[in-house]
């Protein structure tokens, strides 16, 4: 840290302390401007609507957030991964037991090649159990001769095009947050209740997985599990009474869209009397809706959570340090994920910067590189997709940065779904753009399917083993 930045760390410390910074409460963040917000018909049914989630009990417990921040704290130390994987939009339609099984079967996988290959700890984040909000680049789509609102995720309206269906309906947010509890009950139940036991990683692979090259390697590392458990067993060690063993801990994430939905959530700790986002673990703010003086940022700076935040190709280095000293003035390792979406192509040279300057400044934070937003494209047969070849290159290019500047490739953060979709092009199935259309189901971005992913798995996991970080 040179002296002029020391300086200027203890000075920002002196006007928190003078009081210069606004106090917050959950409600601050209204005399912000808040982007991305639907444009509600009728005002006194999204009160009535929001005035009943704020009655409802909390999804997720303080308590849970601050342990969730503890295990980041080890991300930002060097000390474990950051997973965090799910869907771009969760579905009201495609909502199941098997749906979210199967999402799950594949993050654990991942986490097991990745645990397995790096050494260290993985930090399991779904982006489940409450991301439905999206922001949008216009608010209105043209549909034919119709100038309709834009889809902005089930939680606000239908992506029919008809006028009825895109309305923005405040009912959906109840709706969504029944939905998340119930998806967030199913998680708890099967990380808890012996589906991510260990001992079961064989059971864990599907079919389709098996016969593959990805499934092969996968086979392989479960199988030296299998007599890591056996040796462990033959020790004396009781791994069936072991919860380090029979049990995850798989956290819940989205974007804090919605201000209003994530207002009427947050709550008092009655432990520690801090305010705490209930709807879900970590919370993080979109790469459209980052402004240091906007809604999103104040809302968040608030709240006790471990939070993230996007940043996109044309981050400055100024910008980040004021973010971080914004969203993290007391410097709490864990508190603070920042997600680069800088593009295959741009990823080395933007974030290298960025890299150095918060190292220099002494912020503790964990880096995760989002390799899907920054990547997309529309095909030749008019779908949205992502080539998996861009995505491992986003992945290579974030890796060799934080080489370069000494730092640690601290996560990952991907949209992916367990079911057998055809959304992102290549992959070890080498998906071609015309076979898009067979299963494209997203209601959103493309993600990659399950074979995609574990290929994914490998990738990350070879890539951070060669480049001598691991
Ligand atoms: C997302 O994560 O789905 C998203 C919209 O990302 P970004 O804010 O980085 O564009
Ligand atoms: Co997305």
């Amino acid at each position: 840290m040179t002296a002029t930045k020391r300086s200027a760390a203890s000075s920002s410390a002196v006007a928190n302390l003078a009081g210069v910074v606004k106090a917050w409460t959950p409600s601050s963040w209204q005399s912000h401007t808040a982007g991305q917000q639907p444009d509600w018909p009728d005002e006194g049914d999204l009160d009535r609507a929001l005035k009943q989630i704020a009655g409802f009990p909390p999804l997720v417990f303080a308590g849970e957030a601050r342990s969730l921040q503890a295990s980041l704290g080890q991300v930002a130390a060097g000390n474990a991964f950051l997973l965090q994987a799910g869907d771009c939009a969760e579905s009201f339609e495609e909502f199941s037991a098997i749906n979210i099984r199967e999402k799950l079967r594949v993050i654990l996988q991942m986490a097991v090649v990745l645990t397995y290959s790096l050494g260290v700890p993985v930090v399991k984040v779904g982006r489940i159990a409450g991301q439905f909000a999206k922001p949008r680049s216009t608010p209105y789509e043209q549909v034919g001769d119709l100038q309709l609102p834009s889809f902005r995720g089930h939680i606000v309206n239908d992506p029919m095009a008809t006028e009825a269906a895109r309305t923005p309906n405040p009912e959906r947010l109840v709706q969504a947050y029944h939905q998340s509890a119930s998806t967030l009950n199913l998680v708890r139940a099967f990380t808890k209740g012996g589906f991510a036991d260990l001992g079961r990683v064989h059971a864990w692979t599907q079919e389709f997985v098996a016969s593959s090259p990805e499934g092969r390697r996968y086979e392989q590392i479960a199988s030296e599990i299998d007599r890591a458990l056996d040796f462990m067993r033959a020790c004396g060690i009781d791994t069936d009474s072991n919860p380090n063993l029979n049990q995850v801990d798989v956290y819940t994430s989205h974007e804090a869209l919605l201000l209003g939905y994530e207002e009427a959530l947050t709550r008092q700790d009655s432990l520690t009397g801090g305010w705490y986002d209930c709807s879900a673990h970590m919370l993080w703010i979109g790469e459209r809706t980052r402004e240091l003086d906007g809604a999103h940022v104040e809302f968040l700076r608030g709240v006790g959570n471990p939070i993230g935040c996007k940043i996109g190709p044309t981050t400055g280095t100024g910008y980040v340090i004021d973010l971080c000293e914004k969203l993290n003035p007391g410097r709490i390792p864990g508190r603070l994920t920042l997600i680069s979406r800088m593009g295959a192509a741009n990823v080395e040279q933007a974030l290298r910067p960025i890299l150095r300057a918060v190292h220099d400044a002494g912020h503790p934070v964990v880096w995760a590189c989002d390799p899907m937003h920054a990547n997309t494209f529309t095909s030749a047969t008019g779908h949205k997709t992502r080539d998996f070849a861009d995505i491992c290159a986003e992945i290579d290019g974030f890796v060799r940065a934080h080489h370069a500047e000494g730092t640690w490739p601290g996560g990952i953060h991907v949209e992916l779904t367990g079911d057998n979709v055809t959304e992102c092009i290549g992959g070890a199935d080498k998906i071609l753009d015309s076979q898009l259309v067979d299963r494209y189901h997203t209601v959103c971005d493309p993600r990659l399917n399950a074979r995609q992913s574990l290929d994914l798995a490998f990738h990350v996991a070879e890539m951070l083993r060669t480049s001598d970080l691991a």
